[in-house]
């Protein structure tokens, strides 16, 4: 029995569903952990999350398949960057294999919920761990916990697939040597009035540009870049302060072995940018999120896909991501998780 909802037309935001997932780490270990019904968080005015933002997160999509399986997505990924996270913000680490079943866990528990197969919508999954003991001199918490909801989403961006407009920043997202490539929830308070400021002025989105000579392309706030050439290359930015995508990962690894494109990790300049083919962005909850022009500073860079549609090779990495996903494609070995 399916939850009554209407899958269709689903946003990204926030619907509580029934279960969520905690386990909190006081004197020094983790405590068995449990599924519960509360969504409130009781906590001490002042804790390390409220005082000082000790905070990261993860998300993760669980999909139902052609043949009506529920699956999640290379959670094995998310369950090392958030270790990565967590050690980067001196907080304990949730173990990988605990990190996995609470996903399972949690999907189960909330089956109702995830979208049917061809509903355009998927159930997305927020892990997410933040101190929770008191500090007030500038020091990690003693206390943490560890938490995972889940709730029903559509298309990041309202208008679905169709591409969107988006602008170079003036803002930077993340310093050199700084946090970028971890998903901590300071990096999104930091984007914040870049994103109001873009929408207020007509854009989906930041393009942030590497914050030392701001002269290489880096990603947005939500997302990393693709891009192909005129011959038919897929080139994704390299950068140490851009969030290592699982999305990207994946879609390179498509590209090659799926696709047969050639593919390139490597710095990108902006000023190549002018000259690609196809931009999107790509990402758990962009997906892939065509781009059809670049606003700099006023100067439009149009990409030759256009606006109406996404461009012909990103339509085809997105078929074949999308496919893998929903159980149409075969998967590489080890992606697809399903929940029992
Ligand atoms: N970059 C940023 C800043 C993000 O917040 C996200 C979302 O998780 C991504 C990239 C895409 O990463 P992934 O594909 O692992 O969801
Ligand atoms: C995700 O894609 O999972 C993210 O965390 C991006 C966020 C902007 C919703």
């Amino acid at each position: 029995m399916g939850a009554n909802l209407d899958w269709g037309n689903l946003g990204f935001a926030y619907v509580r569903t029934p279960y969520r997932y905690v386990s909190d780490f006081k004197d020094g270990k983790w405590d068995e952990g449990r599924l519960t019904g509360e969504d409130k968080i009781v906590m001490s005015e002042c804790a390390g999350v409220l005082q000082y933002a000790q905070t990261c997160f993860e998300g993760l999509k669980a999909y139902t398949t052609a043949d009506g399986k529920i699956v999640t997505f290379r959670p094995d990924l998310n369950a090392e960057r958030m270790e990565n996270s967590a050690k980067r913000l001196e907080m304990p680490v949730f173990p990988k294999e605990r990190f996995l079943e609470a996903v399972d866990k949690v999907v189960a528990a909330n089956r109702d919920y995830v979208p049917p197969y061809g509903s355009g919508a998927t159930l997305y999954i927020r892990p997410f761990m933040f101190g929770s003991s008191e500090v007030i001199g500038v020091k990690p918490a003693k206390e943490y916990q560890f938490r995972m909801f889940c709730t029903p989403v559509g298309p990041y961006f309202k208008e679905g697939v169709r591409p969107i407009v988006i602008r170079v920043s003036d803002f930077d997202r993340a310093a050199p040597r700084g946090t970028g490539h971890i998903k901590a929830g300071l990096n999104y308070a930091m984007s914040l009035h870049a994103i109001v400021d873009a929408h207020n002025n007509g854009f989906e989105e930041n393009m942030y540009l590497d914050p030392a000579t701001r002269t290489y392309v880096e990603e947005t706030g939500g997302a990393n870049f693709i891009f192909i050439t005129k011959d038919g290359k897929l080139v994704t930015p390299l950068s140490d302060s851009i969030l290592p995508s699982i999305t990207r990962r994946s879609i390179c690894y498509v590209a090659e072995h799926y696709l047969g494109l050639k593919v390139e990790h490597r710095k990108v300049k902006f000023e190549e940018v002018k000259d690609f083919a196809e931009c999107g962005l790509c990402g758990t909850a962009a997906v892939i999120s065509p781009v059809g022009i670049i606003n700099d500073h006023g100067k439009e860079i149009k990409l030759p896909s256009g606006m109406k549609k996404m461009g012909e090779i990103t339509k085809k990495l997105y078929d074949t991501l999308t496919g893998i996903q929903m159980g149409k494609i075969e998967a590489p070995e080890g992606w697809i998780r399903e929940i029992k």
